[in-house]
């Protein structure tokens, strides 16, 4: 018989219907009632067994954890909260789990913590929980997709291996095959990375957007969707070492485009989540809640995630530039009190102490800051006219900043003007002969263009509404963490 999901038979099916049902159980009560998931759905189908009628050395293979196949016929259900119960008729062990083993580990059904939840990344898979943020964290994906492919972008596969320093942010992983015991040397006593695999120096790629933009300035609109990757020993609950970064690059787009690019986009992913998955969330949504009941007033959410996806509907992201963040953050109360640790002066980077400030205190809503100061943002920034008050050079640069996660997005409108971007090129430090290719866009048809990068993790944080990276991707990488 063609097994039926759950999911689909909670949807489809009728009163009488006999179907089979293949999963795992989640509990089994009474010798009776076993509560069964097949990770389509977080709901559970209540299968009853006539546990007289049944051999007993089979009954005792029916465990928490455990594979099984049921065949039966559907019936109303007496108990609360279910429509069917799946009334038995053949039982079949698929897998057995030990129950002793089973204690141990995240699928004994009682609450654990995230933290023990990580070390067991294979299997916790299988609690409600991790079901419901991976299901959600699919749909974030493919909301991502449908949105740029509806809207006519190409989507582009970028290298992953690069000879490049995108971000010139200098904390890249290297990618060799030389023999780390005996590596080749050349006159000087160093490494002779030309005798590496591919004849030069390379590293997991930051970002493909360079290449993101080659592509843009022949096919108009595209994005890429891949992994990225940064050796910063960073040990937050927002970074990883191994993410993945979605990359628009608009032909013809300038700074303003690029923000109602951003922003429209945004309110699409969280509007097409809540239609896709509106079980998962509200699992979360009430999860939250009792555990924000658990916390002292101030650590607990204001909003909870269903209103916190919905205002991002609703509303417009606010707007200003670095210049006004900076006047904002000099005139609110922390600074006068001299609470905050780094110094607010123009032309220092804003931490996430100025950022929680002016999302979660002052405007309480997302928040785009642009016209940064050109000396600490990336070489390929777009270089500003001067500007009445504004007492250094800025750059055409986006972050889009978001209640409990901070910058969920980094963006620019580019420098196209090939001479402003070869000085530029030089005041990095970055050598022409390695990015070349990158300066030739500006040779042939130089158009204005504008793109930024979205971290895919942060969004699903937002979508999910965990505040730790880690439980927000399968298999987390962080520094000293490369199990499983
Ligand atoms: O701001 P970033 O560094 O921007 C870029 O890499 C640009 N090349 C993007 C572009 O314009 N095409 O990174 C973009 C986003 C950040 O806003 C953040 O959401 C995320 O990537 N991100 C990280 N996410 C998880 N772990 C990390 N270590 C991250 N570093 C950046
Ligand atoms: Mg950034």
């Amino acid at each position: 018989m063609k097994r039926t999901e759950i999911k689909q038979l909670l949807a489809e099916c009728k009163f009488g219907d006999t179907v089979n049902v293949k999963g795992w159980v989640k509990a089994f009560r009474q010798n009776r009632f076993i509560q069964m998931n097949d990770g389509s759905t977080i709901n559970n189908v209540q299968a009853v067994v006539d546990f007289e009628a049944m051999d007993e050395s089979l009954l005792k293979r029916i465990t928490v954890g455990a594979a099984i196949s049921i065949t039966g016929k559907l019936e109303e259900s007496q108990g609360e909260g279910q429509k069917f119960d799946l009334i038995v008729e053949k039982i079949e062990v698929l897998g057995d789990a030990d129950p002793d083993e089973v204690s141990k580990t995240v699928m004994q059904p009682k609450k654990h913590s995230l933290e023990f939840l990580r070390e067991q990344a294979h299997l916790r898979f299988r609690t409600n929980l991790f079901g419901a943020i991976f299901r959600i964290r699919n749909a974030t994906s493919f909301a991502i997709h449908k949105y740029f492919n509806d809207g006519g972008y190409y989507h582009i596969a970028t290298p992953i291996i690069t000879g490049s320093d995108a971000e010139g942010a200098g904390e890249m992983f290297r990618v060799s095959n030389l023999d780390p015991k005996n590596p080749p040397l050349n006159d000087a006593g160093e490494i002779d990375w030309q005798e590496d695999f591919f004849g030069k120096e390379t590293n997991l790629t930051v970002s493909g957007q360079l290449e993101a933009e080659l592509a843009a300035m022949a096919l108009g609109k595209v994005y890429t969707f891949g992994p990225t990757f940064r050796a910063e020993n960073s040990n937050t609950a927002r970074h990883l070492a191994e993410f993945w970064m979605v990359e628009p690059e608009v032909a013809f787009y300038d700074i303003h485009d690029n923000m109602d690019l951003a922003e429209d986009f945004l309110s699409y992913i969280c509007k097409y989540v809540m239609d896709t998955c509106p079980d998962d969330i509200q699992f979360l949504n009430d999860r939250e809640l009792k555990e924000d009941q658990m916390k002292p007033q101030a650590e607990r959410n204001e909003m909870s995630l269903i209103e916190r996806l919905q205002f991002v509907i609703d509303n417009d992201f606010e707007r200003i530039t670095y210049t006004e963040a900076i006047q904002l953050l000099r005139n609110s109360k922390p600074y006068k009190k001299k609470k905050f640790k780094y110094p607010v002066e123009w032309g220092s980077d804003l931490q996430s102490e100025h950022e929680r400030y002016l999302v979660e205190k002052h405007f309480k809503k997302p928040v785009i800051i642009r016209d940064y100061p050109a000396s600490f943002k990336a070489f390929y920034m777009r270089l500003n006219e001067p500007q009445e008050g504004v007492p250094g050079d800025t750059v055409a640069a986006m972050d889009i900043l978001f209640p409990g996660i901070g910058e969920i997005i980094g963006g620019s409108q580019r420098e196209e003007r090939y001479d402003v971007l070869v000085e530029k090129c030089k005041a990095f430090d970055i050598p022409e002969e390695d990015v070349w290719w990158y300066l030739d866009t500006r040779k042939f048809g130089t158009a204005p263009h504008a793109g930024f990068g979205l971290g895919f993790e942060r969004m699903v944080m937002f979508t999910t509404g965990m505040s730790n990276i880690r439980d927000v991707i399968p298999f987390p990488r962080t520094p000293k963490k490369a199990e499983f």
